[in-house]
């Protein structure tokens, strides 16, 4: 039985990452595409995952997001993903237009209308989820879970305790976060061990596709950004970190994964610590538990199946249907 999915994303580089591994692995039956501003405004990433998309010979709705987080102003990641989005890498023009609904009427219909509950896999911030709840708090019911990848319980990537994701709409992540819909988090705890290191990608340059070498000019130019923000943890500069991969591959293959149930909430005002994921390791605070909180990778399987992925993509590419 496939998985009824919806990816709501922010290509961005990484993101692009985790639809190469959706749209290659058939236990996904995926339903609608959403996305909005998170990593570049929305107007680029939603050009940037029809463009992929179009690439990967994939043509599939693509709904159009928020333009800005819900309460505050948008902060991109320019330094991080370019000015683009990805990089300094071109794929084609798309060759289908986006769709003429807007995400949370598509994520709405898409939702209501699936015989079975669906899993909602997030990538960039949470804008649209959290808009999709305050305007149709009935469709949580059919939600059977948010693969989110964001936040952190140690740690963050824009503020010493915020991860981007989080931070850049604090107050979506806070709506979501409180909704009642089981989470499973893929904070920078997991994602900083989900990383490629340089045999690994050697190994992505060696197969040798048109496809592969874009793979790799994307991820070298990630890379670099990953410098100024190091954590001094060892190989932090040079390996690459697939965060949004971790929300995808847990959906596919939770076994890869290791994670504690725990209360999080989400910190909206803090002046140093606005978009902080606050989780409750040590059940030291006196609410129920709303999300899985993962921490552990098996790593090398990990790379594995994505090094897999970007091999059977070629097959996509070259027309084949994705054989489900
Ligand atoms: O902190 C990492 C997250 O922020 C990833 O989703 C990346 O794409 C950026 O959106
Ligand atoms: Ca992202």
């Amino acid at each position: 039985m496939r998985i009824p999915v919806i990816i709501d994303c922010d290509p961005g580089i990484d993101d692009v990452m985790a639809l190469l591994f959706a749209f290659v692995r058939t236990e996904l039956d995926i339903l609608l595409i959403t996305t909005e501003a998170g990593n570049q405004t929305q107007a680029k990433t939603t050009y940037n995952a029809r463009s992929f998309l179009s690439y990967m010979n994939q043509e599939i709705e693509v709904a159009r997001g928020l333009e800005q987080p819900l309460f505050q102003e948008l902060e991109v990641a320019e330094d991080v993903h370019g000015e683009s989005g990805l990089g300094d890498v071109i794929f084609p023009e798309p060759d289908f237009e986006e769709s003429s609904r807007s995400a949370i009427q598509a994520l709405y219909e898409r939702i209501t209308k699936s015989p079975e509950p669906v899993v909602l896999i997030a990538t960039g911030p949470l804008t649209n989820i959290g808009a999709l709840f305050l305007a149709h708090p009935e469709v949580k019911a059919k939600i059977r879970y948010i693969s989110f990848m964001g936040g952190a319980a140690v740690g963050g990537n824009m503020t010493p305790t915020a991860e981007f994701n989080v931070y850049v709409d604090p107050h979506a992540a806070d709506i979501v976060f409180r909704s009642g819909v089981p989470i499973v988090m893929s904070g920078l705890d997991v994602t900083h061990k989900a990383f490629l290191d340089e045999s690994d990608l050697k190994e992505i340059e060696e197969i040798g596709t048109e496809l592969s070498d874009r793979l790799v000019e994307l991820m070298k130019f990630y890379r670099r950004a990953a410098k100024q923000t190091a954590f001094h943890e060892e190989g932090f500069a040079t390996n690459i970190r697939l965060h949004d991969l971790c929300a995808v591959a847990y959906v596919v293959e939770p076994n890869l994964f290791q994670g504690d149930d725990c209360y999080v909430a989400i910190e909206t005002e803090g002046k140093l610590t606005k978009g902080t994921t606050v989780v409750d390791y040590t059940q030291s605070l006196p609410y129920p538990k709303n999300v899985h909180v993962l921490h552990t990778v098996k790593r090398k399987e990990f790379v594995d199946r994505f090094i897999e992925a970007i091999q059977k993509a070629e097959q996509l590419i070259k027309g084949g249907k994705r054989d489900v």
